[in-house]
């Protein structure tokens, strides 16, 4: 009886606290659609959200008054792939949050997470435009990871109960979808004294790009490859075989990695200071959303008003 009970009553409590303990709130910048509205892909949402953060909205042309309100109320950024070049909204998001980072104060220490297009934006935020190569052929490629020796002391791999190294590094499970890039030449030349590089793949002819890096002191994090879609994009072709649109790998494997670096990403945006206050008058993607769209590449599209 009190072996039962005991564990129980602990984990009522454990819970219940748990529960009134407050959600981050993750920012992510939205792409132009139209000369009327803005657009984030809904996987980048949930992909938070599985994370357990909320997920707010950085005006792609967001004034400079506005960002300085979104980084007063965000504990983590990720800039999401697609198409547009590198906007000063961005380069200024990111080097107003590099500027506050303390290293004795972890809540300063909001992590910024770059995705494929996101990923070339860090870049050259860090290194300048010409960081990027392009003609790489690595769209809809799926493919396991390539490491580097310094992959095994990193934070990306190496924070969460799963043996990310083994598993992508056996398993191809990271997608690729883009025609620019960074070489590990360039990236040794122009990133390597602040980020550490951790994975290489090789495009379709042969060409070494750089797949995912982090910076040596803080919490900043780029992928080129997309862990969300795992998760989060089912897109079918319209055949009678019901095949995936594109390579997406959906196996325990590729889900497991992308929950647990959705759970990383979260978890660092967790030690920050930030607490999202209604009186700054922002609301969340799901509070600010004007309505949404259905597509392949990305399945959902989620409309801001511009
Ligand atoms: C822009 O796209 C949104 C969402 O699809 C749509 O509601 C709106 O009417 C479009 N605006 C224009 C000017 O086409
Ligand atoms: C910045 O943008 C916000 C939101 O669109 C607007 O309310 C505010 O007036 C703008 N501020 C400046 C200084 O332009
Ligand atoms: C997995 O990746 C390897 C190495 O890049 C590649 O040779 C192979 O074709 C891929 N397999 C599948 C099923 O995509
Ligand atoms: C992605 O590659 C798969 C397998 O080669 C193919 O069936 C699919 O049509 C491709 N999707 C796109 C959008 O190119």
């Amino acid at each position: 009886m009190f072996r039962l009970l005991a564990p129980l009553l602990l984990l009522s409590a454990v819970s219940l606290h748990s529960a009134l303990a407050f959600t981050p709130v993750v920012s992510i910048m939205s792409h132009p659609h139209n000369s009327t509205h803005e657009f984030i892909a809904s996987s980048y949402v949930k992909y938070l959200e599985a994370g357990g953060a909320r997920a707010m909205r950085i005006p792609f042309n967001a004034n400079v008054t506005t960002i300085d309100t979104i980084v007063k109320n965000t504990n983590g950024i990720l800039f999401m792939g697609g198409e547009p070049s590198l906007p000063p909204t961005a380069s200024y998001m990111y080097g107003t949050i590099l500027a506050q980072y303390d290293l004795q104060d972890p809540m300063t220490m909001i992590p910024m997470w770059g995705t494929c297009l996101g990923f070339e934006w860090i870049a050259q935020c860090h290194a300048g435009l010409s960081v990027l190569s392009s003609g790489f052929d690595a769209e809809n490629i799926t493919l396991p990871l390539t490491f580097t020796a310094d992959a095994i002391s990193s934070r990306m791999y190496t924070s969460s109960p799963t043996d990310l190294l083994t598993l992508l590094a056996n398993n191809n499970v990271t997608m690729n979808n883009h025609e620019g890039g960074v070489t590990p030449v360039e990236f040794e030349a122009t990133m390597a004294d602040e980020f550490t590089l951790l994975s290489t793949n090789v495009d379709r002819q042969g060409m070494e790009f750089v797949s995912s890096y982090e910076h040596r002191m803080y919490p900043i994090y780029g992928t080129q490859y997309h862990p969300e879609k795992s998760m989060f994009e089912y897109g079918a072709q319209a055949d009678p075989a019901d095949l995936g649109y594109e390579v997406i790998d959906h196996s325990p494997e590729g889900t497991r990695y992308s929950f647990e670096l959705a759970s990383f990403l979260v978890a660092e945006a967790r030690k920050t200071g930030a607490r999202f206050d209604r009186a700054s008058g922002l609301k969340t993607i799901m509070e600010e959303n004007d309505g949404f769209g259905a597509g392949t590449s990305f399945e959902q599209y989620i409309f801001f008003k511009v």
